[in-house]
């Protein structure tokens, strides 16, 4: 049985989302997205560990009103950082040692499916870094200072990142341990992995797996979860089946 300890980084602001609510305690079809999230990940035999990364001015919020919910669950909760790259690093540090693998996935991305989880955990245990990516579907254009367009970029072999993001634990590690001078242009955890020469493969996923930016994005996850089959409460905690699509 594989071991794998699952980071989930909570710890943003939701600026996009907007100050009405807290984007990870927005409700989906009637839970918290960072609850749903968690579930995902807390039940599955291969899973050693769970911890959750939350901001200081989250933190009394969620041991107060979630504590005793994520103590049945056995989710750990640690203080994240100002940039998600410190969240993570802070929860790295609490990693169990016995732990091979560590997965990290945004905790406002709740509609991954158990099948592309299944999938990115078994590429990552055979190649030691894997994460799962969405082939782009548009037209791609580069553009100028000016606005106009420069090139259409051939949308062959584009990827859009998304998580669960899974690496050997020494290999997540000694990325965290030698970072760049500057984390522009590092917007997820493969770019630090890329950047130390071990490569990273791709388990291709598609756009259902979306990340919750905006408050648009709730009414689409709301009508991607609806359109799945519906969960088997005995079999998993809030799971929800393989989507058929
Ligand atoms: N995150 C984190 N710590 C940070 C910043 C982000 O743990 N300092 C987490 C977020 O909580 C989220 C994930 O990283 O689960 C992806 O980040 P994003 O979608 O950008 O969310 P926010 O940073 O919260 O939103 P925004 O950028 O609009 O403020
Ligand atoms: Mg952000």
């Amino acid at each position: 049985m594989r071991r794998i300890a699952v980071i989930i980084p909570a710890a943003g602001k939701g600026e996009r989302f907007g100050r009405r609510e807290k984007k990870i305690f927005a409700k989906l079809d009637g839970r918290p997205i960072f609850l749903r999230t968690l579930e995902l990940f807390v039940n599955r035999d291969d899973v050693c560990q769970t911890i959750l990364v939350v901001s200081r001015a989250d933190l009394e919020e969620v041991k107060t009103r979630y504590g005793a919910n994520l103590g049945f669950m056995g989710v750990r909760i640690c203080e994240g950082g100002e940039a998600r790259y410190d969240s993570v690093r802070a929860a790295l540090e609490i990693v169990n040692d016995d732990a091979e693998l560590v997965a990290i996935h945004d905790a406002v991305r709740p509609c991954a499916t158990d099948a592309v989880i299944d999938a990115v955990f078994a590429e990552a245990a055979k190649t030691g870094a894997a994460i799962l990516a969405s082939p782009l579907q548009g037209t791609i254009k580069r553009v100028s200072d000016s606005g106009t367009i420069d090139a259409t970029v051939p949308r062959e072999r584009l990827y859009e990142a998304q998580t669960p993001q899974v690496f050997k634990r020494q290999v997540i590690a000694e990325a965290y341990a030698n970072p760049p001078e500057s984390m522009e242009g590092v917007t997820d955890d493969a770019c630090l992995v890329e950047r130390t020469g071990h490569p990273v493969s791709i388990v291709e996923s598609n756009f259902t797996n979306l990340k919750i930016t905006t408050r648009a994005d709730i009414t689409l996850a709301n009508a991607i979860l609806k359109a799945r089959p519906a969960a088997k409460p005995q079999k998993k905690l809030g799971a929800f089946e393989e989507a058929q699509w």
